[in-house]
């Protein structure tokens, strides 16, 4: 995880408390990935959401403008953007903590924008971890977005996952899966549901 830190922390002295600090190109291609949940949350009466990884709680304000009322809880490994994040949605509740290692409660809906992007150590492992404990802590619907190989562009600090192969690999209990590969050639979301 200290590779996740080291990263956002050398774009957090570039850019201080701007968007860019959470590693996304633009404010377009940050909300495309947030896009994603808006329809799931009323269709399955989701009632509370945790945003892992939420950097700068732009999450917040993204669901405030599109007036979608859900109880929202910001987990993020670096406390200087959980500093951030507070400041800009003081209303809002936010937390220090690498989930991989921090107990929490089960949520309606969990989602994870943006930590599968950087490569890791056996990324794959990582990954499944991940995925397996975020699963198992929804009540409801999981989603999280990764690189996809169909980018037409790569580079060599990313990882890239291929759409097809995520059904085999990860966990297997879900209901339902859906791939959501309709807002960009080079990302894609994937939307489990319990
Ligand atoms: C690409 S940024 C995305 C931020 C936010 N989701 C957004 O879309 O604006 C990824 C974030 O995940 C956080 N992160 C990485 N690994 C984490 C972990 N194990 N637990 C909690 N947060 C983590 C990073 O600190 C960073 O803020």
């Amino acid at each position: 995880m200290k590779k996740q830190i080291q990263y956002y922390e050398k774009l957090r002295k570039k850019f201080k408390t701007k968007r860019e600090i959470v590693g996304w190109g633009s404010k377009k291609s940050q909300q495309m990935r947030f896009n994603v949940i808006k329809n799931y949350i009323k269709e399955n009466n989701c009632k509370n959401l945790l945003d892992i990884g939420c950097g700068r709680g732009d999450l917040v304000n993204y669901l405030n403008k599109n007036k979608i009322k859900i109880k929202y809880i910001g987990l993020d490994i670096n406390h200087n953007f959980i500093q951030i994040a507070k400041k800009r949605n003081p209303k809002n509740f936010f937390k220090v903590g690498n989930f991989l290692h921090t107990k929490i409660k089960s949520f309606d809906l969990i989602f994870i924008s943006g930590i599968f992007n950087l490569k890791m150590k056996n990324h794959e492992k990582f990954m499944e971890t991940f995925i397996k404990k975020a699963f198992k802590q929804t009540k409801k619907i999981l989603i999280f977005n990764c690189l996809s190989t169909n980018a037409k562009r790569k580079k060599k600090l990313y990882y890239y996952i291929n759409p097809f192969e995520i059904s085999k690999r990860y966990n297997k209990n879900f209901k339902k899966l859906i791939i959501d590969h309709s807002y960009a050639d080079h990302d894609v979301s994937f939307i489990l549901f319990k």
